[in-house]
């Protein structure tokens, strides 16, 4: 078989005395989508600004086309992030340039790009998100569903062999979500990408995931609880993967409030306990 496209291995990570990730290992191969799930602060961002290499790790490796990032020179690594498409939250839009604009950004940066094929791929870009006929709107002049399908179509201007996405549908409505779900699906498919998608949005995951990895809360922060295929996730026996798909607020998770007072699994003093030990 061929070698995975992703293979983090012992991957750990500290802040301070603070580990966020420990023991983190998984590999994506070819035509995956892996979902990164797991409640707020459990490491998600965090994890995938490692495989980015946005951040170094404290321990562990982490192999990209089978060469370790780890020991790249500067160059080799630029060369690699011509092969990313990033669609980030920390990446958000350019207000001041239009959506044609904001798509054209990683090919203006890439000096490989002929300056006179530019607005063709901008023109193709925006035809595959549904937004054709948009491409001299400003940002705060097309709808929040929308900017996140331009910021889709930036990801993937040059396209990339690797689709990495940190929560592309916060904050979106239902609908929206799924229109962009489809999209990304659609992409991966059509474009034959291998991606990586950060979400806490189970549907979701399930609808665009061909492999989950779950990271804890609590004393199992930063560690993978749970990997599988989205039916091995749906049926995974940790009562925290259980509580997480289902939405539940009592249940293994600990919810602290300021007081220190939980505001989950208040209901089951069994529970409780457990948490408390
Ligand atoms: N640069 C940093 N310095 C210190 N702590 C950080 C830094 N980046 C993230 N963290 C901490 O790591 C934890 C995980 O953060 P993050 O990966 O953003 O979570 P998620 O994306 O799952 O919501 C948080 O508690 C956050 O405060
Ligand atoms: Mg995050």
């Amino acid at each position: 078989m061929a070698d995975p496209v992703i293979e983090v291995r012992d991957l750990g990570r500290t802040f301070g005395t603070r580990a966020v990730l420990q023991g983190i290992s998984f590999t994506v191969d070819k035509g995956e989508t892996l979902i990164i799930m797991g409640g707020s602060g459990c490491g998600k961002s965090t994890l995938l600004r490692h495989i980015i290499g946005a951040l170094k790790p404290s321990c562990g490796s982490i192999r990209i086309f089978g060469e370790d990032i780890g020991v790249m020179t500067p160059d080799e690594f630029d060369a690699l992030r011509l092969r990313f498409g990033m669609n980030f939250q920390f990446g958000a839009l350019l207000q001041s340039l239009t959506v044609g604009e904001n798509v054209a950004l990683p090919l203006i940066e890439n000096s490989q790009v002929d300056p006179a094929i530019v607005d063709l791929v901008v023109q193709m870009k925006l035809e595959l998100v549904g937004l054709t006929g948009f491409e001299h709107f400003k940002p705060s002049e097309i709808s929040g569903g929308m900017r996140k399908r331009v910021g889709l179509a930036r990801a993937v201007a040059l396209d990339p062999e690797l689709l990495f996405s940190d929560e592309p549908t916060s904050g979106l409505d239902p609908i929206m979500t799924a229109v962009i779900d489809q999209l990304t699906l659609d992409l991966t498919r059509k474009l034959d990408m291998t991606a990586v998608i950060v979400t806490h949005d189970m549907t979701s995951a399930f609808r665009i995931g061909t492999k989950i990895i779950m990271l804890g809360a609590g004393e199992r922060a930063g560690t993978i609880i749970a990997e599988g295929t989205p039916d091995e996730i749906r049926n995974h026996p940790d009562p925290e993967v259980q509580q997480f798909i289902k939405g539940e607020p009592d249940g293994p998770v600990p919810l602290r409030l300021a007081s220190g007072d939980y505001i989950g699994g208040l209901l089951d003093p069994g529970r409780r306990k457990h948490i408390d030990s």
